[in-house]
């Protein structure tokens, strides 16, 4: 299959998910072969027979949790059996826990930064050896507007550290990786509608608050997301690294 992706190997994390399986499909349209993982195992299930049934090219391991190093370490063993090598790391699952502080327990806390912040460090780790030694790589790690900004309607203490966590890991990742040819941008999207922001966009407050921060007045959907990490993952991104890509609506250029 031609495209911007042919030939190359892109891990996908979170495949299960709204973004995740839009990009599975996305990526394997391009021509890209697909390595999935998700730790729930049904919807992962689901994305690998969507992108198959289409006659994309796509692998996926699940369930895996990849909150752990050896999980980690076991996904780009997985795609290196597949692919013979790495060429894209698109760090786009993650899993929350939302509280106001008063009520943000350690334990919500640990498993939010575990969930969103240390898994991508593990990931990249996991995928780091050979992408140098095949001369480099692209790795996209999906920050968010919570990374950078304070929503009123958002109980996001511990999900705005992990988030804004990733953005600044990014960029230092990228400074280590640029004698390597190895290329680390994020993605910081605003609010997008997914089955869990879906739910909450049903009480009208809520609703209100969060679209009165976007400039363009109207929440995201997954695939006004995924094509700046079909260009990320591309050779046109060749020179771009270190960049984080608001892709929110204009949520934060007030
Ligand atoms: N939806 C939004 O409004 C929004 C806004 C900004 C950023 N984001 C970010 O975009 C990314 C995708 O979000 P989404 O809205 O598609 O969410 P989603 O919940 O639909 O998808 C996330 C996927 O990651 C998987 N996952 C969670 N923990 C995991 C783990 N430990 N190991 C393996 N898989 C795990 C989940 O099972 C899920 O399928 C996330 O990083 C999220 O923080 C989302």
């Amino acid at each position: 299959m031609a495209g911007r992706l042919a030939g190359k190997t892109c891990i996908i994390t979170g495949t299960g998910g709204a973004m995740g399986s839009e990009a599975a499909l996305v990526f394997a349209r391009e021509g890209a072969l697909v390595i999935g993982c998700d730790v729930d195992a049904d919807a992962a299930q689901q994305t690998l027979e969507r992108v198959r049934a289409e006659g994309g090219r796509m692998e996926s391991l699940h369930p895996l949790d990849l909150s752990t190093q050896e999980n980690a370490a076991a996904l780009a063993a997985f795609a290196l059996s597949h692919g013979g090598r790495i060429d894209v790391l698109y760090n786009n699952g993650g899993g929350v826990r939302m509280a106001w502080l008063p009520d943000m327990s350690a334990e919500d806390w640990s498993f939010t930064i575990r969930n969103e912040l240390d898994i991508i460090f593990f990931a990249v780790r996991a995928v780091w050896p050979t992408m140098v030694e095949h001369g480099g790589g692209s790795i996209i790690n999906v920050g968010s507007v919570s990374g950078k900004i304070a929503y009123k309607v958002l109980p996001a203490v511990a999900h705005s550290a992990a988030k804004g966590g990733v953005i600044a890991m990014s960029k230092h990742m990228a400074m280590e990786g640029g004698p390597h040819g190895i290329r680390v941008n994020s993605i910081s999207p605003g609010l997008v509608l997914t089955p869990s922001t879906e739910r909450k966009m049903s009480d009208p407050a809520w609703a209100e608050a969060m679209i009165g921060k976007i400039m363009l007045a109207r929440a995201g959907t997954p695939a006004d997301v995924v094509p700046a990490a079909v260009y990320l993952a591309s050779d046109e991104a060749r020179w771009v690294t270190g960049a984080d890509f608001a892709i929110d609506g204009g949520t934060t250029a007030w």
